[in-house]
């Protein structure tokens, strides 16, 4: 075996060119899917206080946002809703006026190009803040399933593209396949959170979308952050009811997670940088503590290397912005 100083790494890190023309994964727009907060009403524009540069907008105000989306390069975004009100089962969840479905149908005729993802879930609905119908305290799987199945149907009839279910109720992947298509859509892509951990990196989100949970936590259904063996069945469970697309989430703390699944299934891999871990580099960066253009390539090349075809991110507007001019 060659061996120093016939041997020089070193050779092929001399320029910019070489490193280029070496460089063994990269982060591209085209792989991002930005992430948008929709609130019902008009003339909303409001700043996440724990998530600087990310805002509750109003419906009105979604085709000034998708259009520089669109024009920034990345094909998706990625909707959660802010209904007006909330109830014991989501009722706005599905209501065919819902603040997701008047979304979907704003979006879908300024750009009809770009891709919507919407997010399939009770939890920003629900006055409890549960991610399905709680039962004497407990939340009920299967009583869930079909109000899932419903709100996936009232998303696919308002013209959303792909849909995202969030709530780790085992089957559902399964009722929205089967729900989807008996009513005409089988050529809906569903995008799971196959392997979604219950993690303390979603507080800001939760600020943004005002859905803590009223009572106990998520850990009965959301994973237990120490399992791994534990993802790759979850992950199997939802390929087996006919996901398409899967994710692991969060990202950075699970980058084992995403290299496990990425070596064991060949299905297209999407991994989210959760709200959290955007409100650290950015609280540090406000400081000066870090420089965030280079946090957060880094990042995301991580999040790549470690075998995500496809990252939802707070960072997507940015990004795309400092890799045109490289
Ligand atoms: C809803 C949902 C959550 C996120 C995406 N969909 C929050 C949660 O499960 O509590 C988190 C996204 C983020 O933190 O950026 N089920
Ligand atoms: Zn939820």
């Amino acid at each position: 075996m060659v061996a120093f100083p016939q041997l020089r790494l070193r050779r092929l890190r001399q320029t910019k060119m070489l490193r280029a023309l070496v460089q063994e994964n990269r982060v591209e727009t085209g792989d991002l899917i930005y992430p948008i907060f929709v609130e019902e009403g008009s003339g909303i524009k409001q700043e996440i206080a724990s998530m600087p540069g990310v805002y509750q907008l109003s419906v009105d105000q979604l085709p000034h946002e998708v259009e520089e989306v669109a024009k920034l390069g990345i094909p998706a975004v990625l909707l959660f809703g802010i209904p007006q009100q909330k109830d014991e089962v989501g009722s706005a969840a599905y209501h065919p006026k819902g603040v997701i479905q008047q979304a979907i149908r704003i979006i879908k005729k300024s750009v009809p190009e770009l891709l919507v993802v919407t997010d399939v879930c009770l939890c920003e609905y629900t006055s409890h803040g549960h991610c399905g119908i709680v039962v004497n305290g407990y939340v009920d799987n299967d009583q869930t399933l079909p109000l899932l199945s419903k709100t996936a149907l009232s998303h696919a009839e308002a013209g959303t593209d792909i849909v995202a279910p969030s709530d780790m109720m085992d089957g559902r992947v399964r009722a929205i396949r089967k729900t989807l298509d008996g009513e005409g859509f089988q050529n809906i892509p569903i995008l799971s959170y196959a392997a979604k951990y219950a993690s303390a990196f979603y507080s800001p989100f939760r600020e943004a979308v005002e859905s803590v949970p009223q009572f106990g936590d998520r850990r009965s259904y959301q994973m237990d952050p120490s399992n791994v063996r534990e993802a790759l069945r979850e992950v199997e469970q939802d390929i087996s009811e006919g996901a398409d697309i899967i994710m692991v989430k969060p990202a950075l703390a699970y980058l084992d997670v995403i290299r496990r699944v990425r070596d064991t299934f060949n299905y297209p891999l999407a991994a989210f940088n959760v709200s959290g871990e955007y409100a650290m580099v950015k609280a540090a960066a406000q400081r000066g503590w870090l420089d965030e253009r280079q946090i957060v390539l880094e990042i995301l090349t991580a999040i790549k290397r470690a075998g995500a075809d496809i990252i939802i991110t707070y960072h997507a507007k940015d990004v795309s912005r400092w890799l045109r001019v490289i």
